[in-house]
């Protein structure tokens, strides 16, 4: 088991030169702290395969930058797909019923990828309406964050996103994939580059297609998944007006047995094997399983670790639970929600909930929730927002910030 634990406003300085070349981005910066802020000079080399493609790499400067220790949430968006799914379509494919989903999940309908739909364009049209509520531009991001367990490429949508946004900076771009905890876990991440790294525009990315890899067949876990996706831009501010204001986060390979989709074994096709060549080889094709889950064990881990972790950042953010102005977990269920309110003592008119519309969208379901809160005037700038990510992994962890 691995735990990691963390207070934003504990940063790491870095003095002299940086080398991020390995990213395809190289960055020197000189920093030089006045009380609490850091004057950091970036010079960094920015340039996409194009740019290079007709001789050497070249190192355009980039502004200097006047940066703080602290971040801050200033923009979010989230899209979701056209296609609606009802509890009594599903009731025409599986043994179950809208009484029974609603009862026990308080999931009514999910939207799910279809047509010529993919999950990178309803990232982009999350990221562009973050971008626009933000007021940042396309070309003032440093990097790209991904979350997703369910990328349109194995190898990471990060930079195509870059490219769809128009990024002209090419900002280091890449996935990160930790299921439903993937956005909880992307925002600490994002809190980290910007302390750590002289970031200054970071956007993070939430989204999944789950839809993929359900088994349609199986009403234990087919009623509950739905695809969206969700974003937010961190931005990085002085120490006085930070807004992450404490984090806990966890893993623990040892339940992975209770929520996974692992690759399939290969048929090996064994073409060399045949003819008196090595035995298995060239492999077949490999393709995941469909998810597997105990939904009770799930749960179970959901009510005890979450209002753990949630606890664990509030003492780090010197706060209590009564400072909290809306409790935003990952919507998975919603009887999770209401246990781990009333753990916290939390009135339900304080618990964001939207998953009667969208179902479990995994890594998406915390910024369109967040997004959806705010576009409807619930969450207002200068709110305290406690959220949790929980799933597979299994992985979990939380975030005490403020909105606006
Ligand atoms: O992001 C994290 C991802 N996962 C989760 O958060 C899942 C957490 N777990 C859950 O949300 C719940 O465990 C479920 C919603 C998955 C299941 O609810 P439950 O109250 O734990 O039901 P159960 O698995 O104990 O099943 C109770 C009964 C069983 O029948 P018997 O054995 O009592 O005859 C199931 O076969 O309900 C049956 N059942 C269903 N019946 C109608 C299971 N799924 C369905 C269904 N429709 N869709």
């Amino acid at each position: 088991m691995a735990n990691a634990t963390g207070l934003i406003s504990a940063y790491a300085t870095c003095t002299g030169r940086r080398n991020l070349s390995s990213y395809g981005i190289s960055r020197s910066g000189f920093l030089s702290v006045e009380r609490n802020m850091k004057r950091v000079f970036l010079c960094s080399a920015v340039e996409g395969v194009e740019g290079h493609a007709s001789g050497a790499p070249s190192s355009k400067p980039r502004a200097s930058r006047l940066l703080g220790k602290g971040c801050k949430l200033v923009g979010c968006g989230s899209a979701v797909p056209e296609l609606m799914i009802s509890n009594d379509d599903l009731a025409k494919i599986v043994d179950t019923s809208d009484e029974w989903i609603s009862v026990r999940t308080g999931i009514r309908n999910r939207r799910i990828l279809s047509g010529n739909e993919t999950l990178t364009g309803l990232a982009i049209e999350a990221s562009r309406k973050a971008l626009h509520m933000a007021q940042v531009e396309p070309d003032e991001l440093d990097l790209i964050l991904m979350c997703t367990s369910t990328p349109d490429d194995l190898f990471g949508s990060g930079p195509q996103i870059q490219k769809e946004l128009g990024c002209k900076r090419n900002p280091l771009a890449f996935d990160i994939r930790a299921a439903c905890s993937g956005f909880l876990l992307g925002l600490t991440t994002a809190g980290s580059f910007i302390r750590a790294g002289g970031f200054e525009n970071v956007l993070v990315i939430g989204a999944d297609a789950l839809s993929r890899y359900v088994d349609w067949t199986d009403r234990g876990t087919c009623i509950l998944f739905g695809d969206a996706a969700g974003a937010v831009v961190v931005q990085a501010c002085n120490d006085d007006e930070n807004a992450l204001l404490g984090y806990d986060v966890h893993s623990d390979g040892d339940g992975q047995k209770y929520l996974n989709a692992t690759i399939k074994d290969k048929e090996a096709e064994n073409v060399l094997g045949s003819n008196n060549g090595a035995a298995g080889f060239p492999p077949g094709l490999s393709s995941y399983s469909c998810i597997q889950m105990n939904g009770q064990e799930v749960f179970r881990f959901a009510v005890r670790c979450v209002p753990q972790s949630i606890e664990a950042s509030l003492v780090k953010a010197g706060l209590t639970s009564s400072s909290i102005d809306w409790l935003l977990l990952h919507q998975a269920n919603q009887r999770i929600l209401d246990a781990v309110a009333t753990r916290l003592r939390i009135p339900s008119d304080h618990v964001i909930s939207n998953l009667a519309n969208y179902g479990n969208t995994s890594a998406a379901s915390i910024p369109l929730a967040l997004d959806e809160a705010v576009r409807g005037g619930k969450v207002q700038a200068g709110n305290i927002v406690a959220t949790a990510g929980f799933g597979a992994g299994l992985t979990w962890g939380s975030a005490i910030m403020r909105w606006g």
